[in-house]
């Protein structure tokens, strides 16, 4: 990520989020309330004005969203069965008993900011580098905070997770929790992964949960979306915000178990792919990391 600089790609997936709510059908996918909270925490943050949101919800940026999937084909309606995936996930987990989400690389996304009243015995912590949570922060800020909600602005490529959470008093590291990295390890170097997963395993309590996207490795080991794979590589490298990390659908069980995690293929629906992602959920291992 360019230094200093706010998410580009946290802002592309909630204007994806918002053109999406104006393209018929999507309605019974994205979860409820998302859009609107969406166009509200982008204007609040000042990440766009009410103009861009109003141009985003146009038929014609769905038209534009759409005629891109020439490149990564099925990734517009993706952005939808993302959020609609992890959220049921969270509600899922929460019924089952956890009482912590942390959600790593938040963006923009809204899910911790509408569910929080909803369940006001669970506590939401959302990290994000300093230039994109600070803005969020001033978003939510506005929209009005949550007494559950707890907003860190950490770089995760600079501090470990445990010492950014050992100082948080509400972080309960022996909570039944779901960590939640939507459209993140991508964007991390490989030894980074490795240990982000670690210090997941760490952090939480027995019966946790990891919720995660990636997106697979082709033959050359590389990020593969597909017959434009190269282009696509090249265009979030000038972004600054490079694909770094994939792996293969087949090696990623082995990968996580070595790291405190285990795949969980008998929760029903817990891998699935849409556009170029996987979404995918690990239980903590009781052995804890190798
Ligand atoms: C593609 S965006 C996804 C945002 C959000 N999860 C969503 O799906 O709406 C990736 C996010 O990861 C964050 N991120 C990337 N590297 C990070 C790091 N080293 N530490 C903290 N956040 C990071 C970016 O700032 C950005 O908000």
């Amino acid at each position: 990520m360019r230094k200093g600089r706010p998410s580009m790609t946290a802002r592309k997936v909630a204007l994806s989020i918002v053109t999406l709510g104006s393209k018929p059908a999507m309605d019974r996918v994205l979860p409820p309330d998302v859009v609107h909270a969406t166009e509200k925490l982008l204007v609040a943050s000042g990440v766009v004005g009410e103009k861009a949101v109003r141009w985003s919800r146009s038929q014609r940026i769905v038209s534009v969203y759409e005629a891109f999937d020439w490149m990564l084909p099925g990734q517009f309606e993706a952005f939808a069965h993302r959020k609609a995936f992890f959220e049921h996930q969270v509600r899922d987990c929460i019924g089952l008993g956890a009482t912590q989400i942390l959600v790593l690389g938040a963006g923009y996304d809204t899910m911790g900011w509408r569910l929080a009243p909803e369940y006001p015995g669970v506590n939401f912590f959302e990290i994000d580098h300093p230039a994109t949570a600070r803005l969020k922060a001033k978003g939510i800020d506005a929209m009005g905070p949550r007494d559950n909600l707890c907003l860190i602005a950490e770089d995760l490529g600079k501090r470990k997770l445990v010492d950014v959470l050992k100082n948080n008093e509400s972080w309960d590291q022996s909570a039944p929790t779901i960590i939640v990295a939507e459209g993140l390890v991508m964007y991390l170097p490989a030894e980074a992964v490795r240990d982000l997963f670690r210090q997941c395993a760490v952090v939480v309590g027995v019966g946790s949960r990891f919720a995660f996207s990636y997106i697979p490795s082709g033959a050359d080991g590389r990020p593969d979306v597909g017959r434009w794979t190269g282009l696509l590589l090249w265009l979030q490298k000038v972004i600054g915000e490079p694909w770094l990390w994939s792996i293969r659908p087949e090696e990623l069980g082995l990968f996580i178990r070595e790291l405190g995690w285990k795949n969980a293929p008998a929760l029903a629906e817990t891998t699935v792919k849409h556009g170029v992602e996987y979404f995918v959920v690990a239980l903590k291992n009781h052995n804890g990391p190798d």
